[in-house]
């Protein structure tokens, strides 16, 4: 280090926990998306961006991988923003279900999956998105998301052919909102927008810059573009403490209490809302889908900065 170099003490404690969690290497990278399964397992980085915009980043946060779930929230909050919760809530519940990313779900009474953080929820959402055709609405959720990230992102195309090639499961779950008359486009329309959604390319830092967006009420703290309203924010955020981590989501409130989303590529973004966004990425998942060393490195910042919001 040199004398005009000024070591950043947030930036240390990042690397800490990234030495904490380095040698933790159970859990298995996902493979029900054959492309996925090609992934390196072993990139770690974490990233944090403040309400200010001040980037503190450690380990591989320039290394790109497909967000999958972790997308989940960010549609969801551009459907609120653009529909009013009112409508969205006609198709899909903001409850719990208690069961696994990819579970048959829909409330008996009104046909609404769950909640919009499981794949019957998020494809109903996808499906609610400006436009007719699958190119029209993902064009609307990719620039969403870029506004969410601040920058411009590609889609990983292998990926996106992986999953349409293998993603029947989606397509029967989409069949099943259609014929509940919660879907809202035709079932190819909606699973191949989302399809894409989940195969846009991001870093642990594009996941922190997201997160923080909902931490300030709306605002991305880098472009300081207003992306969504406070009120879709403050939503977004509680959809994702009650149900982003799927049916680890009573565990996770109880040993970490951020809200959070994970996906399959490896990613998670959590956010103290009114003070930061975390990105982090490593590609090997537990049973429940969820980054084995994304989860153990946010529980121990949450213990060690007393970052517990209950
Ligand atoms: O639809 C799927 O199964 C994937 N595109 C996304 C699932 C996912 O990321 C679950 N998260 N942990």
């Amino acid at each position: 280090m040199t004398a005009t170099e000024v070591r950043d003490p947030v930036r240390s404690a990042l690397e800490s926990v990234l030495d904490e969690v380095r040698s933790k290497t159970s859990g298995e990278v996902a493979s029900y998306i054959p492309e996925l399964a090609r992934v390196d397992p072993d990139p770690l980085g974490v990233a944090l961006v403040s309400v200010h915009g001040v980037v503190h980043e450690a380990g591989d946060t320039d290394t790109h991988f497909t967000i999958q779930s972790v997308s989940k929230p960010f549609v969801f909050a551009l459907a609120v923003d653009a529909l009013g919760l009112e409508q969205v809530l006609t198709h899909v519940g903001i409850e719990p279900s208690g069961e696994p990313f990819n579970a048959i779900s829909l409330e008996p009474a009104t046909g609404r999956p769950l909640n919009p953080m499981i794949n019957a929820g998020a494809i109903v959402m996808s499906s609610l998105m400006a436009g007719d055709t699958a190119d029209e609405k993902f064009a609307a959720i990719h620039a969403g998301i870029e506004r969410f990230a601040g920058r411009d992102l590609v889609v990983d195309e292998a990926v996106f052919s992986s999953e349409a090639q293998t993603g029947n499961r989606n397509r029967a779950l989409a069949y099943l909102t259609l014929a509940a008359g919660t879907l809202g486009s035709p079932v190819d329309v909606a699973t191949t927008a989302y399809f894409r959604q989940c195969s846009i390319s991001v870093t642990a830092r594009d996941l922190a810059t997201m997160a923080a967006t909902l931490a300030t009420g709306g605002v991305n703290p880098i472009t300081r573009e207003r992306v969504i309203s406070e009120d879709a924010a403050r939503w977004t955020s509680s959809v994702m403490t009650s149900c982003g981590m799927y049916d680890e989501s009573g565990d996770w409130l109880m040993r970490v209490g951020l809200p959070a989303k994970s996906g399959v590529g490896g990613g998670i973004a959590a956010e103290l809302p009114g003070q930061f966004g975390i990105g982090t990425f490593s590609p090997r998942l537990d049973a429940k889908g969820n980054s084995v060393r994304g989860v153990a490195m946010l529980e121990a910042m949450s213990a060690r900065f007393e970052l517990h919001q209950m």
